[in-house]
């Protein structure tokens, strides 16, 4: 009986990977993370995995702050069950969605939160836009209606500042580019993570600019600024500052994967995700 029962505790020692948690992103849902699913499974046997089924397909176009609350709900159930926390991957819009989570969600026991090819500080033009149109997904976005559309929630025009700021109800709150009361409680929370992994590179061809999977973004001008330049870096508004200074920060960038690979590249899991899930 004793010999079971020291067994099992050196198993668990040993074998105790965190389980690990997959938040999905725009127009897809879990069926898109079963290649990770098996990576993770293989080179981490007997860690669990839940790709959350939630907000599939057509419903990842639901505002934003909708899914946070929804995936909320589910992953704090499995972070009652998980004593030493768990691990979150959040994929593409999937990383605007962990944001909001993360920012929120009170006790939270994240460790590794990574962000696989997430456009982090927004969205400006894609891949089958000509640039006229990018004027009239602005007009379309910056108001009320257009704020019950997911994209519109994080498109981040940087020739149309200040209606984003006024308008714009997701991503100026979570930035802290508008003030607002809940800003310090949000920084706490997010400074409760043991680690941020930032992945994505530069033949993305979705995230625009690719940049934006590593916090940078456009200025007026359209030319990238890199996160540490990023007002609300040198601010330190949200915590990333801190985050950063104290060492916790990875950025992992890689050339010649397109978006929808991020998650079945098995080069990209071996040297930018699989070392922050144990
Ligand atoms: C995902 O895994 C399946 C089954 O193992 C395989 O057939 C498929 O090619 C993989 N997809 C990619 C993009 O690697
Ligand atoms: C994990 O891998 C093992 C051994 O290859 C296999 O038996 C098991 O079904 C896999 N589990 C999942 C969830 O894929
Ligand atoms: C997988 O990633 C490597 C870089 O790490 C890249 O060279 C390769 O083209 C990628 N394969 C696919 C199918 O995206």
């Amino acid at each position: 009986m004793f010999c079971v029962v020291l067994w099992t505790a050196v198993f668990v020692i040993v074998d105790g990977y965190r389980p690990v948690v997959i938040v999905h992103g725009l127009l897809d849902g879990p069926k898109q993370f079963i290649n990770l699913t098996n990576f993770i499974n293989e080179t981490h046997p007997g860690t669990s995995v839940t790709a959350i089924d939630l907000y599939d397909d057509m419903y990842s176009l639901m505002p934003i702050w909708l899914q946070v609350s929804g995936f909320s709900e589910q992953i704090k159930s499995i972070m009652e069950n998980a004593k030493d926390g768990i691990h979150l991957i959040c994929f593409s819009q999937g990383g605007l969605v962990c944001r909001g989570i993360i920012a929120t969600l009170p006790k939270h026991n994240v460790h590794s939160l990574i962000f696989l090819s997430s456009p982090l500080s927004g969205q400006y033009g894609g891949p089958i836009l000509p640039d006229c149109m990018k004027d009239c997904i602005s007009n379309l976005c910056y108001n009320v209606l257009g704020q019950h559309i997911s994209i519109c929630n994080y498109w981040n025009d940087p020739h149309h500042k200040e209606e984003y700021l006024s308008n714009n109800k997701y991503l100026p709150q979570i930035n802290g580019e508008i003030d607002h009361s809940k800003l310090p409680e949000w920084r706490e929370h997010f400074l409760g993570i043991k680690k941020l992994v930032l992945i994505g590179g530069p033949d993305d061809g979705v995230i625009t600019p690719w940049q934006s999977s590593q916090f940078g973004f456009y200025d007026s001008t359209e030319t990238v600024v890199e996160m540490k330049h990023q007002d609300w870096y040198v601010r330190d508004v949200f915590g990333l500052k801190t985050l950063d200074s104290r060492g916790d920060v990875h950025q992992c960038v890689v050339s010649d994967v397109q978006h929808i690979f991020w998650h079945s590249n098995f080069t990209v899991y071996k040297s930018c995700i699989e070392k922050w899930l144990t």
